[in-house]
C-alpha cells in the first residue's frame, strides 16, 4: 500500500525559510520521516513537491492510480485553491491536510482552508511531526475493516 506525500509552494525552502515559524527541518527530512513512518507498517510512500498549482492537481490525479491515500501540505494554495480542493474531492482518496505552523495563530488570511472540508483530518501546528501523525492516521484508517 502506498501513500502520496504532496508538498506545495515554498516547502522546498524548508530548513532556511523563516526558521522561527517552520523550524529547521528540511523537506528531505520530512520525506524520510514519512517513509519510515509508513515503512514501519510495511507501507511505501511516493513524495512529490511542486511550486505550481496545476502540477499539484496532476499529482493528485495520478495518485488515484498509484496510491491509497494522500498527505498534503498545499502551502499558500491551501488558502486560495478551489482547483486543489476539487482534485482531492474528485479522486475520492482519503487525505490528511498538514500545516507545520499553527495557521490559526497567524494572519487572518491563513485561517481559512479550501481543503479542510474535503479531507479526512487536518493537523496544524504540530511541526513536522504532523506528517507522521498524518501517515499513522491513514495507515490506521485504511487497514480498518470498516473504512
Ligand atoms: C503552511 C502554512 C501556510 O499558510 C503557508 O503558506 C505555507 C506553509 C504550513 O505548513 O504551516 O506555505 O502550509
Amino acid at each position: 500500500t502506498n501513500l502520496l506525500i504532496l508538498n506545495g509552494p515554498n516547502l522546498n525552502l524548508l530548513g532556511t525559510r523563516e526558521p522561527g515559524v517552520y523550524g529547521s527541518h528540511t523537506l528531505d527530512d520530512i520525506e524520510q520521516l514519512c517513509a519510515s513512518a509508513a515503512g514501519a507498517h510495511g507501507w511505501g510512500v511516493a513524495c512529490s513537491q511542486s511550486n505550481h498549482e496545476g502540477e499539484l492537481v496532476d499529482a493528485i490525479h495520478a495518485a488515484a492510480e498509484t496510491a491509497d491515500g494522500i498527505v498534503i501540505n498545499a502551502g499558500a494554495y491551501t488558502h486560495t485553491s478551489i482547483a486543489l480542493r476539487d482534485a482531492i474531492a474528485g479522486v475520492g482518496l482519503p487525505a490528511v491536510e498538514v500545516h507545520i505552523s499553527n495557521v490559526h495563530q497567524r494572519e487572518e488570511f491563513r485561517h481559512h482552508s479550501y481543503l479542510s472540508a474535503v479531507v479526512d483530518a487536518v493537523i496544524v501546528g504540530a511541526g513536522v511531526d504532523g506528517y507522521r501523525l498524518a501517515v499513522d492516521h491513514l495507515v490506521r484508517k485504511l487497514t480498518r475493516d470498516d473504512k
